[in-house]
Order: structure tokens, then C-alpha cells, then sequence
């Protein structure tokens, strides 16, 4: 397996993926092992690679089987429930300080085909993505909507973000979760994915 900063010639195949698992076009038998629920676009995520190197990709057998995204507050506040995010993380705290749209970054959509799953990609392309943000940032911050339990267990069990808060927008409940950015991940399985 191979992980990369995506370039402009991935787009196409993290849009497949994206689709596979996104809410409005996932397949009713895979919702119950999570789903993304931000839409993106070709334009976004061209801008994204462009502006930020924020996409970050795992392939196997030639194929994309893996994407993390990972942002600016700046760059994500166009989406609504980012600049809701981004408005309130005045009122949070972690590591001994404030967190600041500077200090911090936006973990996420990320997404892990099922044919990959469990195998310890979610790690190596967390941990890839990770050590690449960390250059800026000392902050992680994302969110999960509570009904995907897939990944919060994930997340936390596995990668260990920490909770720091719940909040609700749009009908539905999330969970604020907050990662140290200098902390490379221990897992033994983080070697193991290979073709
Ligand atoms: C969420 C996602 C990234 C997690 O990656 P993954 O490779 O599936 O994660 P893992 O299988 O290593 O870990 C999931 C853990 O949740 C547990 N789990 C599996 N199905 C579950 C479910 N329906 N509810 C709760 N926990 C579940 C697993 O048992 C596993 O823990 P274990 O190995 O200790 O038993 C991946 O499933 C995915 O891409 N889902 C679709 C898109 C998505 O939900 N993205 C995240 C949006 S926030």
C-alpha cells in the first residue's frame, strides 16, 4: 500500500470512493459501518490540493482505498458547519492553551474502502496525514455524528482523539473530538498493510 499527498490526478478516484460512502449516494447495507455525511466536489477538492495539500490518499492495486481530508478553518468556512465549528472554538481548551482557528486544523471526511477495512489502514493514513498537518498545526480538531459508531470506536478506541465536547447542528448530535498533533501513533499495525 502506498500513501500519498494526493495530486490533481487522484480527484477522479477519491470522488469513487467518496460516493461509495457518502450519505446521499452509500448503499442502505453499508450505513451501519459509517458514512460521510460532507458532500464535495471536483472544484473543492482541486482548490483543496492546491491551496492547502490537505488530501491525503492510501492505494493498493492501483486503486485509491483510502482519503483523508484535512483543512484550514479558513478554507472550510464556506460549509456551514465549520463556521459554526470555527465560531466556537474560542470556548475550548486543550493542551494548556485556547484553541484557535490557527492553532488547529479540521480532521476529516476520512474514509476507508470496506474491502480495507479493519486492516490498519485507517491508522497508517491517519498517522500519515497527521505528521504532515503537525508541520503547522498543534491541534486536530473534527467531529462524528453519534449515530456512527463505526467511527467513534474507531477513533477513539483505536486512534485515541480525545472528546471534548457534544454539540448539535441541524438536527443532528455530534461529537467534538481533539487530537495532539505531536504525538505519532503506536500501533503495531501501522507496518502491515502491503501489496
Ligand atoms: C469509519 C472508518 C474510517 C473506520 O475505519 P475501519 O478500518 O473500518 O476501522 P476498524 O475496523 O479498524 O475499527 C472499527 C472498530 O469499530 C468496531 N465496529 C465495527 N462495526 C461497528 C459498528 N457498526 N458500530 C460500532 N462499532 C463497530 C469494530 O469492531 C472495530 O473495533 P475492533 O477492531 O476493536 O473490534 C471506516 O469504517 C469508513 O470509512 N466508514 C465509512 C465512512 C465513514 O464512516 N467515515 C467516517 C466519518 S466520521
Amino acid at each position: 500500500m502506498q500513501l500519498k499527498i494526493a495530486e490533481l490526478s487522484d480527484i477522479d478516484n477519491v470522488l469513487k470512493l467518496h460516493a461509495k460512502y457518502q450519505i446521499s449516494t452509500i448503499q442502505e447495507e453499508d450505513k451501519k459501518d459509517g458514512f460521510v455525511t460532507t458532500a464535495l466536489t471536483k472544484e473543492e477538492l482541486t482548490k483543496l490540493i492546491n491551496e492547502e495539500q490537505g488530501l491525503f490518499i492510501a492505494i493498493s492495486e492501483g486503486e485509491v482505498v483510502a482519503y483523508v481530508m484535512s483543512a484550514s478553518w479558513q478554507f472550510l468556512a464556506s460549509w456551514p458547519i465549520f463556521a459554526y465549528m470555527m465560531d466556537d472554538l474560542v470556548n475550548l481548551e486543550y493542551l494548556g492553551q485556547k484553541i484557535t482557528p490557527e492553532n488547529s486544523y479540521q480532521y476529516g471526511p476520512v474514509c476507508v474502502d470496506k474491502s480495507v477495512r479493519g486492516s490498519g489502514v485507517l491508522e497508517a493514513i491517519f498517522d500519515f496525514a497527521r505528521e504532515q498537518m503537525s508541520k503547522k498545526y498543534p491541534i486536530l480538531v473534527t467531529f462524528i455524528n453519534k449515530i456512527n459508531t463505526r467511527s467513534y470506536a474507531a477513533h477513539t478506541k483505536k486512534i485515541g482523539l480525545e472528546m471534548i465536547q457534544e454539540f448539535s447542528f441541524n438536527n443532528n448530535d455530534y461529537y467534538e473530538l481533539v487530537y495532539d498533533t505531536a504525538k505519532a501513533l503506536k500501533n503495531e499495525r501501522l507496518q502491515t498493510p502491503q501489496d
